[in-house]
């Protein structure tokens, strides 16, 4: 491993040294929440509307591997519409030996599922989430929304659970995925979701890519929301890859 000023350099780095830099805590007693996006250099959440457009070999790779980590992929359903959500791929026997070495996984190598975050429960029950998941998607919902829609749901064999009465709170949320037993959240965003539970200081952690690219335009940036806030964060670690990508990871001071 060379070390650079505290920077990494991504080659020659092995998927056991990338489990160990982005291992969530060893003892958990409540859900640790780590958020994950990529931007441009210029600020830009997307690229031709989707995160897709900004990922980078890197990326992919500590993309793949923060989803090896974790117990739960938690996603706002603008996200989920917008790029067309399906369940999450892991290896099964990289799952279980994260897990023998308590970092992550799954005991039994099963992948993480997804939790969809949704006021209206508008999840079509034909999407890929529904229909190309090998662990059980999970929407966490309204009592509002309406009945047939989460009778709909449940029918094509999502866990609906109900966490609020018109909105979820994000107390609410943690909630849920607690009485879930699912600590290792990762959230994959969008930004209106990551804006909402950065204002209720919610947010332990984020990793953060720099795709070496500028887009201008009007793409939004990763984090949305009614007030301003001024969270100090603290560097935990720089990766650099040789395409200019940068992998940050910040922690809640
Ligand atoms: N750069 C990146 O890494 C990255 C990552 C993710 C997404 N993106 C991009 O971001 C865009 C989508 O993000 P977005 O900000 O528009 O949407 P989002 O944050 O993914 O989802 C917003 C939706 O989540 C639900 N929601 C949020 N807060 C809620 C609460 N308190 N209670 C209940 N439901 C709640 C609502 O769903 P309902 O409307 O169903 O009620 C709301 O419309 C896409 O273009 C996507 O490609 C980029």
């Amino acid at each position: 491993m060379q070390r650079i000023h505290n920077a990494i350099q991504l080659t020659g780095l092995s998927d056991d040294d990338l489990a160990e830099l982005y291992a969530y805590p060893v003892r958990l007693d409540r859900p640790w929440v780590r958020a994950n996006f990529v931007s441009s250099i210029d600020g830009a959440a997307t690229s031709g509307g989707l995160s897709e457009g900004l990922g980078t070999p890197a990326d992919k790779s500590v993309f793949a591997m923060l989803r090896e980590l974790a117990d739960v992929i938690l996603v706002g359903a603008g996200t989920v519409r917008a790029e067309n959500y399906g369940g999450a791929r892991a290896d099964p026997r990289r799952r279980r030996a994260l897990y023998d070495r308590g970092l992550g996984g799954h005991r039994d190598g099963a992948p993480p599922p997804i939790a969809v975050l949704t006021a209206s429960a508008a999840i079509e029950p034909g999407s890929r989430l529904c229909t190309d998941a090998s662990a059980t998607p999970i929407v966490i919902t309204t009592a509002a929304a309406p009945q047939d829609r989460k009778q709909q749901l449940r029918d094509a064999g999502v866990r609906v659970v109900e966490a609020g009465d018109i909105a979820v709170t994000p107390k609410g949320l943690l909630r849920a995925l607690e009485e879930l037993q699912l600590r290792r959240v990762l959230c994959e965003g969008g930004p209106h979701l990551f804006g909402e539970l950065l204002d209720a200081d919610a947010i332990d952690e984020l990793c953060l890519t720099t795709a070496p690219v500028l887009v201008g335009g009007t793409a939004r940036r990763i984090s949305l929301s009614a007030h301003e806030f001024h969270t100090p964060m603290a560097r935990r670690h720089i990766l650099l890859d040789d395409d200019g990508t940068i992998l940050t990871r910040w922690a809640r001071r």
